[in-house]
């Protein structure tokens, strides 16, 4: 299986110190930024747009993972991507037309992926894995950081694993929502080799030791 990610979520950082948190990102052992973009329609809540990424952008040292939690994200998808985006991942919920909206991703110089909610049935990806780079499994009702891990989420791990596997595809699955130290061991046992954290990560008293942790658990 290919190598662990871990992608802290800038949603539970300190926007009054957003720059000290990047760099601290940038330091630590993960990987990708995770950006949560919410429009107040697709989920509940409104979180930040393209002049934040744009400044994150000019700091950060790794790759940005943008999770669109917005209405048909196929209206700005180019604008995600010249602001920055490296990966761009889209509700299967929120778009009528997938396979095209994952292509204009690819068009725009970035890797796609497809986020499916937590009762969304996987069968839904079976002729869309091969345009995948990625698929995200939420784990959570989608809105909101530092909501409680769902279980039903291992056996969609398991199950989309296989699928994965049956086409021959290396796809990564990335699982977001309540991902702590105590769970992740089981999140890669199940078959998931990328993670977003938030509360877990910039709750804790040394974040960049919390970030080390999580790698070190999910490498085990
Ligand atoms: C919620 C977001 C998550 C959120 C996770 O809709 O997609 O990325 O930041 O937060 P935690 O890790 O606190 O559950
Ligand atoms: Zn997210």
């Amino acid at each position: 299986m290919s190598s662990k990610l871990i992608a802290p979520s800038i949603l539970a950082a300190d926007f009054g110190n957003l720059q000290r948190d990047i760099e601290m990102v940038n330091n630590s052992e993960a990987d990708w930024f995770h950006i949560d973009v919410m429009d107040g329609h697709f989920v509940p809540n409104i979180s930040y747009g393209m002049p934040v990424i744009a400044a994150i952008k000019k700091h950060a040292t790794k790759p940005l993972d943008v999770h669109l939690m917005i209405e048909k994200p196929e209206r700005y998808i180019e604008e995600f991507a010249k602001v920055g985006a490296d990966i761009i991942t889209v509700h299967y919920e929120s778009t009528v037309h997938l396979h095209r909206t994952l292509r204009q991703i690819k068009d725009a110089g970035c890797k796609a992926g497809v986020v499916l909610n937590i009762t969304t049935p996987l069968v839904v990806l079976e002729d869309i894995l091969p345009e995948c780079y990625m698929v995200l499994l939420m784990s959570i009702n989608p809105g909101f950081g530092g909501q409680k891990f769902e279980d039903v989420t291992y056996k969609r791990i398991k199950n989309l694993r296989q699928m994965i596997d049956a086409q021959g595809l290396d796809t990564r699955i990335e699982i977001d929502g309540g991902v702590t130290d105590q769970n992740i061991q089981r999140l890669v046992e199940a078959g998931a080799d990328t993670f977003v954290a938030g509360s877990h990560v910039f709750g804790s008293d040394n974040p960049t030791a919390t970030i080390k942790t999580l790698r070190e658990l999910a490498n085990s």
